[in-house]
């Protein structure tokens, strides 16, 4: 039996046993396409922000599972450019009866108050700096078809995890799943009070880890303060051919996307045998779609 998903804003509050059930549903769907809703029914794509991946990989998802995605991409031609407010626009696209709102937006959205009122149930595609839970499910569901069971495997993430929502979601899912964690970068970019453990240097960390994760220099979450260079940024933590020789031969390398080339990953990373970054694209239809399925009540 399934344990039916309401909203999904975060991973804090669910239970071991339904992420457990998402990572089934989803190696089930990938294996082999369920049968398809056929009540035209929808599910609105509410997307405040910039996405390829995410809003794709969700539309995907809702097509495998006969939803009809209604897509509202960026706001360019909408209300909002007269001054509708972002929360009186979901509150219409409630309105119109979809079975799940999916929604990516600011910080500046109170999410968790909108969620309470509306009787749609809400899935976080990617909320400000709080939190994406579906990248960091499907980043450790694409791990776990590598390992089977994640306890005790060690996950490196690199980069901005203070900026990061794909770091915090994680930082939520691994006390779930038993994943350890832990985070490279320079100090402005590192979590000060969390019991991550760091490493300040790049080899040691590529060394004790069985799966590295390189996050996106995020530009746009920066003022002229941050100090260093993006030079210095790839010398330091840049995977590179070199940098990568430090890492086990039996190690993954993964990325959320989207890649700065030349900053945070060289092009060639996306060639080495190790490397699964469009894998972890490819489970997040699945992953996606077992959310939606499971958010309607579906079971295994
Ligand atoms: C991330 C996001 O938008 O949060 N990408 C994604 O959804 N695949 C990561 C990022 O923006 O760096």
């Amino acid at each position: 039996m399934s344990s039916c998903l309401s909203s999904l804003l975060d991973l804090k509050t669910l239970s071991v046993k339904t992420i457990e059930e998402l990572f089934s549903f989803a190696q089930a769907l990938k294996e082999k396409p369920q049968s398809i809703r056929q009540n035209g029914e929808t599910v609105i794509l509410a997307f405040f922000e910039a996405s390829t991946r995410t809003r794709l990989s969700f539309e995907s998802a809702a097509i495998r599972a006969g939803l009809g995605p209604l897509i509202f991409d960026g706001g360019l031609k909408t209300s909002l450019e007269k001054g509708e407010s972002v929360e009186d626009s979901l509150c219409n696209m409630a309105a119109m009866d979809p079975k799940i709102l999916v929604v990516r937006c600011s910080n500046s959205v109170q999410l968790q108050d909108l969620a309470s009122k509306l009787k749609v149930p809400v899935v976080n595609a990617g909320w400000g700096t709080q939190g994406h839970p579906t990248q960091a499910l499907l980043d450790q569901l694409t791990l776990r078809s590598k390992w089977k069971n994640l306890e005790g495997r060690k996950l490196l993430i690199i980069g901005d995890l203070k900026h990061s929502r794909v770091a915090a979601s994680h930082l939520e899912l691994a006390e779930k799943t038993g994943l350890k964690l832990a985070q490279c970068g320079p100090q402005d970019f590192l979590l000060s009070d969390s019991k991550v453990p760091r490493f300040e240097d790049l080899t040691e960390g590529l060394k004790w880890a069985d799966a590295v994760m390189a996050l996106r220099f995020q530009f746009e979450r920066h003022d002229a303060s941050i100090s260093f260079s993006k030079d210095h940024y790839r010398e330091q933590f840049g995977l590179n051919r070199s940098s990568l020789q430090n890492l086990k031969s039996d190690a993954w390398i993964m990325h959320p996307g989207p890649i700065n080339h030349g900053i945070e990953m060289e092009t060639e990373v996306l060639s080495d045998p190790r490397s699964i970054v469009l894998e972890q694209v490819r489970h997040g239809v699945y992953l996606r779609e077992a959310v939606l399925r499971m958010t309607l009540g579906e079971s295994l």
